[in-house]
């Protein structure tokens, strides 16, 4: 393992003013989002949508510092025969790729669920190497409910993240590191800090454990919000005060960087709690977006399937993603919204 070489690659992956887009839905996932735009789900379908994506020429080059693929992608050719990985190197992004294989209910803790994919990943990730992925990413889910999470649970993901996070070094692959608490639910902000506090420790303390250098990897976690349907909702200001409160109680300044998931909240939001964050400022780590939903949504809408829509749809991924590069950088503002529209 070449240390200081995954180091470099995970400070590009959270250059500033630059950010990551998650676009590694799996068959199923990607399968709901076309769903809600009355898109059939083909794999041509996936590749017309995806290379739309990654010949956004302006959002690629200037605001995406690398994409996550699913495994389908990374070996899929655009509409002309370029590999599809050759168009995100092409505008000086690097490609990363999705390696865990989903979630599975956990034995003995009903609710729960551990992600699964660790068997044959060392020769997996190989072959994504040779590829060219240079990172990649693992999700774990840790839900809040009555109960719930159980120590178990948080153990055997944080566990299981470490695991795979020692695997991708090897391989000189930086491991994105995702443990996801979920915002489903109707539990407040400090029930959603307290819950995130014990998974964020558990997982520095594993990959301690493990010999996971700090140096090279990515850390991808939600922000401490309120439940979903909570009925009492905290302001931006206080999401922002509230995550890199918790953040620093837990993140070792050894780490490059920081790169948020979006995790269901609305385009603006994820693009405002980022930015109020960055406005504090004085922070050891980096911090950007490694948005799915909050940089998908609106392009998703524009393009509604049809190859006449291309350009719209670009347009509408060039404007998030632009939107979530000046918040990387605390310099984004609620009226540059509206002068785009
Ligand atoms: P969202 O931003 O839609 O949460 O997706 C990010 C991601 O990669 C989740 O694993």
């Amino acid at each position: 393992m070449n240390l200081s070489e995954l180091n470099k690659v995970a400070l590009a992956m959270v250059t500033p003013g630059k950010g990551i887009l998650a676009a590694d839905e799996s068959s199923g996932t990607i399968k709901k989002r076309f769903d809600a735009i009355k898109v059939e789900s083909t794999e041509e379908t996936r590749r017309d949508y995806r290379e739309m994506l990654f010949r956004s020429s302006e959002a690629m080059s200037k605001y995406i510092s690398g994409v996550i693929l699913y495994d389908e992608t990374i070996w899929q050719d655009a509409r002309d025969g370029t590999p599809l990985i050759k168009l995100i190197q092409e505008a000086g992004a690097i490609p990363g790729i999705k390696v865990d294989e989903g979630t599975q209910a956990l034995a003995g803790c009903p609710g729960e669920v551990v992600t699964a994919g660790l068997d044959r990943l060392a020769e997996r990730l190989k072959k994504y190497y040779e590829r060219g992925a240079r990172f990649a990413k693992w999700r774990a889910v840790i839900d809040i409910g009555k109960n719930i999470p159980s120590m178990t649970a948080i153990h055997v993901n944080a566990h299981a993240l470490a695991r795979y996070a020692a695997l991708c070094q090897e391989a000189q692959i930086v491991p994105i590191v995702e443990p996801e608490v979920l915002m489903d639910g109707d539990h407040d902000i400090e029930r959603c800090y307290e819950v995130t506090e014990r998974v964020l420790n558990e997982t520095f303390q594993q990959l301690r454990m493990q010999r996971v250098a700090l140096e090279g990897m990515v850390l991808k976690p939600n922000m401490a919000v309120s439940g979903k349907t909570c009925p009492r909702q905290a302001s931006v200001e206080q999401v922002a005060e509230k995550t890199i409160r918790l953040l620093k109680a837990c993140v070792p300044a050894a780490v490059p960087g920081i790169a948020f998931l979006s995790g269901g909240q609305s385009d603006e939001e994820a693009t405002a709690h980022l930015n109020a964050m960055n406005r504090i400022g004085n922070l050891p780590w980096r911090l950007t977006f490694s948005y799915g939903r909050a940089l998908q949504a609106a392009p998703q809408k524009a393009w509604a399937g049809k190859a006449a829509n291309a350009a719209a749809g670009q347009r509408a991924f060039t404007h998030r993603a632009h939107m979530n590069a000046l918040a990387s950088q605390g310099e984004w503002a609620r009226e540059l919204e509206k002068k785009a529209a």
